[in-house]
């Protein structure tokens, strides 16, 4: 990885010219490829299968002829069946736990540990950091990419890093009061937690020396960005990645622009497709994210489905493309009364009402043949429940009104939701358990 910078202490691709970055992303697509194919059996079975071989890749558009990588292609190669070098080229494995079954595993080299160091990096960069800034690492340490991504870029950079992992909510006040930090990076659910506690403790989270939070890990709204931008008097930006594509820091929102996450295109080529058919749908279009990496060793993809939901954008800041915050992944659309409704929605609609909290939790049921939903609210601080009754009122009805399904809204007293320590758990499904009751 070049250290070069330019004399805006970009990385030069970043503003390379559309035809470079094309150039350069042909000229690795076509050795991941062959990589896939000639180290992995996996890739080779399945490029066989549809009587493609790496020769064919030609143009970028060739990327079509290859089949999609899904999550079941993860599992059904546990732990270790499609890494593309020997153990013993391996630095680090990182592993989600995932909803059920046997966790998803990667693994990286030292190469691929240094590109994923110098893409935090940059990532931290574009969100106004700067070396010799103090880092406070919220994401959780361990098998979760977060933390351990975050701190080897951060480090990268020249930052000083305070490695204080999730959890412990009263400590991370006071290490941010005690060593003063910067920048923060955590998930916007656990940030807002920390904000909690800064008031909790007696002070005001505007008062500390938080300039930045990097938030990512979990959807999350503009109406959200604002609510912590205002909390904290910071520049809140949306980091963006996945454990089976590296980790955090495949994109990343600029601070100059904050108009969604900038794809570091020379290491991950991306498309949108149709999440129905898997065709590829043109760019501004909807739909589903699949990436390609591009130079990684350990842990080439080809083609991964990430069922996140969202449309690719021409570059603003830098030269590369943007996605749109994503909206969802398809896995936590809710279907209620065949009407399709992403968390992300309710929580847009819920930031507008004065008197709730941004902490809220969604319990789907069935009531006899009907499903119902039910948004359980917090007050804000302060807040009575029963004052909270016109909020509650006109949160249901615009719910009815923009995304067309009645909900009912209940309110409960401030502090009254679990806190997330990591990434929020929203929806509650118990139409399964309603059903064989
Ligand atoms: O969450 C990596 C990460 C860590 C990203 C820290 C950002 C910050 P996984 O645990 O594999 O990896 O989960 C990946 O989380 O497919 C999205 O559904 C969701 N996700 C990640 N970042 C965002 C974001 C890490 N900025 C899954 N906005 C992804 C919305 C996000 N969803």
């Amino acid at each position: 990885m070049a250290d070069r910078k330019t004399a805006a202490g970009l990385d030069p691709i970043e503003t390379a010219s559309r035809d470079e970055i094309s150039a350069l992303q042909l000229e690795r697509l076509k050795w991941s490829v062959r990589h896939a194919y000639e180290n992995v059996p996996h890739y080779r079975q399945a490029f066989d299968a549809r009587g493609v071989h790496p020769d064919d890749i030609r143009s970028l558009e060739d990327i079509r002829l290859l089949p999609f990588t899904t999550k079941a292609d993860l599992r059904a190669n546990y732990p270790f069946g499609l890494f593309a070098v020997p153990k013993e080229k391996l630095v680090r494995i990182h592993a989600s736990s995932g909803t059920t079954g046997k966790p998803t595993v990667v693994g990286y080299t030292q190469r691929d540990i240094d590109t994923w160091a110098s893409l935090i990096a940059r990532s931290i960069h574009a969100a106004g950091g700067r070396p010799g800034d103090t880092v406070h690492i919220a994401y959780g340490y361990g098998l979760f990419t977060g933390g351990l991504g975050a701190h080897y870029g951060a480090e990268r950079l020249g930052c000083c890093v305070v490695p204080m992992s999730g959890g412990a909510t009263e400590k991370q006040v006071q290490l941010i009061q005690d060593f003063q930090p910067r920048i923060i990076m955590v998930t916007p659910s656990y940030m807002l937690a920390i904000a909690d506690e800064f008031r909790r403790q007696g002070l005001d989270p505007r008062d500390s020396s938080l300039k930045i939070g990097i938030h990512g890990a979990e959807p999350w709204t503009e109406q959200m960005r604002r609510e912590i931008e205002e909390t904290f008097g910071i520049d809140a930006v949306d980091i963006y990645g996945l454990s089976e594509v590296m980790g955090p820091g495949v994109a990343m929102e600029c601070a100059d622009s904050k108009d969604g996450p900038t794809i570091w295109e020379d290491h991950f080529y991306p498309e949108i497709v149709d999440p129905e058919t898997g065709e590829p749908v043109p760019d501004g279009q909807l739909g589903e994210l699949v990436f390609t990496t591009l130079t990684k060793e350990a842990f080439p993809v080809i083609r991964y489905r990430t069922r996140d939901l969202t449309r690719l954008l021409p570059g603003t800041s830098r030269s590369m493309r943007r996605f749109e915050r994503i909206s969802g992944r398809s896995d936590d659309m809710m279907i209620i009364r065949g009407v399709n409704v992403f968390p992300s929605q309710i929580e847009e609609l819920l930031l507008q009402e004065p008197a709730l909290a941004p902490h809220y939790r969604l319990e789907i049921r069935r009531d006899g043949r009907l499903d119902s939903l039910t948004v359980v609210v917090e007050a804000k601080p302060g807040v009575e429940a029963a004052a909270a009754e016109p909020s509650c009122r006109s949160l249901a009805a615009h719910i009815k009104k923009i995304i067309g399904i009645s909900a009912r809204v209940q309110v409960v007293p401030s502090g009254a939701i679990e806190r997330s320590q990591g990434k929020a758990r929203r929806v509650f499904d118990y139409r399964n358990l309603s059903a064989a009751s």
